[in-house]
């Protein structure tokens, strides 16, 4: 191989190596076994000579790993993440190194991690495991972990982009979820797509009226149109949805999105997801906030330094928390 390109990690699957192969690289997949390399871990594998570098979403790709990288002859970076707060698109742009993320191939595996959260926190999944692992299961009671109905519910999403889009057509098809979303750009797809659904739901009602007792069967089954609606502020969707999404990317403007103020004027049994960036969520307050509300939960993909917890966080019931696992299922191998 003609060109040098280092991994700083090992990948699941073998296409991604057949790639680089066929097209005259000879790659190098960094054996370290910490699981978060430093920057001076990521200096000596660029080491005097390298062309590109796949890289991940732990690691700091800032002004010293890019002209370390330019130094050493390279001209790309490929981060193995939709999200790149972890890159400085400006230092890269300065040492003339391309820039590449993974938009689109994680679409849906995130958007079905965010569904996944948001029925595990609303029916309370993980505690009702816990409690039967732990034995305390002593027969059927009305009262055993009740949790909410999505069905006729809202559901908002913050950041109705390629994956938040997903995760609202998800809920609004498999849940019949009422539709509220944020967001600085006006997501037509989405609309279109709740409109094609109400559309549809007319014309059944039109079609199956006549005799009338259909139109009964059809209203009892919870056949109504959803609805949907852009919200004017972020706040309209704090203050209405039952089910809240957030899926903005990570930058100045959505660090510590969620908030002490914002949280309080979410319902006291909303749910809360977050599968996108861990400090957009101002996790010291949102433990308080489980704290005083035991019925609002969340379920987190993500958190503010990770691999850590919030001090407080691992001992609400009230929250289902996971890995940093969104990405991770095995279509896209
Ligand atoms: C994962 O967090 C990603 O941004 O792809
Ligand atoms: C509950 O198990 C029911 O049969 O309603």
């Amino acid at each position: 191989g003609k060109y040098r390109v280092v991994s700083t990690k090992s990948m699941p699957g073998t296409r991604w190596i057949r790639l680089l192969t066929d097209n005259d690289c000879r790659l190098e997949i960094c054996t370290e076994a910490k699981t978060i390399l430093s920057v001076d871990d990521i200096l000596a594998l660029i080491g005097d000579r390298c062309d590109g570098v796949i890289g991940q979403l732990t690691e700091d790709w800032g002004e010293v790993l890019f002209s370390a990288l330019k130094r050493a002859g390279g001209t790309a970076f490929s981060n193995m993440a939709v999200g790149y707060n972890n890159v400085d698109v400006e230092a890269a742009n300065r040492n003339g190194i391309a820039v590449g993320n993974t938009p689109g191939v994680l679409t849906e595996t995130t958007a079905e991690l965010a569904a996944s959260l948001s029925l595990a926190a609303a029916r309370r999944i993980v505690e009702a495991d816990q409690f039967m692992r732990a034995g305390l299961y002593d027969g059927w009671l009305p009262h055993l972990f009740v949790g909410n109905l999505l069905k006729g519910q809202t559901v908002g999403v913050i950041g109705a982009g390629r994956i938040g889009s997903a995760y609202a057509r998800m809920m609004i098809e498999g849940f019949k979820m009422n539709l509220i979303y944020y967001d600085l750009y006006q997501a037509t797809r989405l609309e279109k797509f709740v409109t094609g659904k109400q559309q549809c739901a007319h014309l059944l009602l039109i079609a199956l009226c006549i005799p009338p007792a259909y139109g009964q069967f059809l209203k009892a089954n919870g056949e109504q149109p959803v609805t949907w609606k852009r919200a004017a502020t972020m706040e309209d969707v704090l203050r209405e949805a039952d089910v809240i999404s957030l899926h903005p990317v990570l930058d100045k403007t959505t660090y510590h999105l969620i908030n002490p103020e914002r949280l309080a004027i979410m319902k006291k049994e909303a749910v809360l997801v977050n599968a996108s960036r861990g400090p957009v969520i101002d996790e010291v307050a949102l433990v308080e906030h489980l704290k005083a509300n035991p019925m609002f939960r969340v379920g987190l993909d993500v958190f503010e330094d990770e691999p850590y917890m919030k001090p407080g966080l691992a001992d609400m019931k009230n929250a289902v928390v996971v890995p940093h696992i969104a990405s991770a299922s095995k279509v896209y191998i």
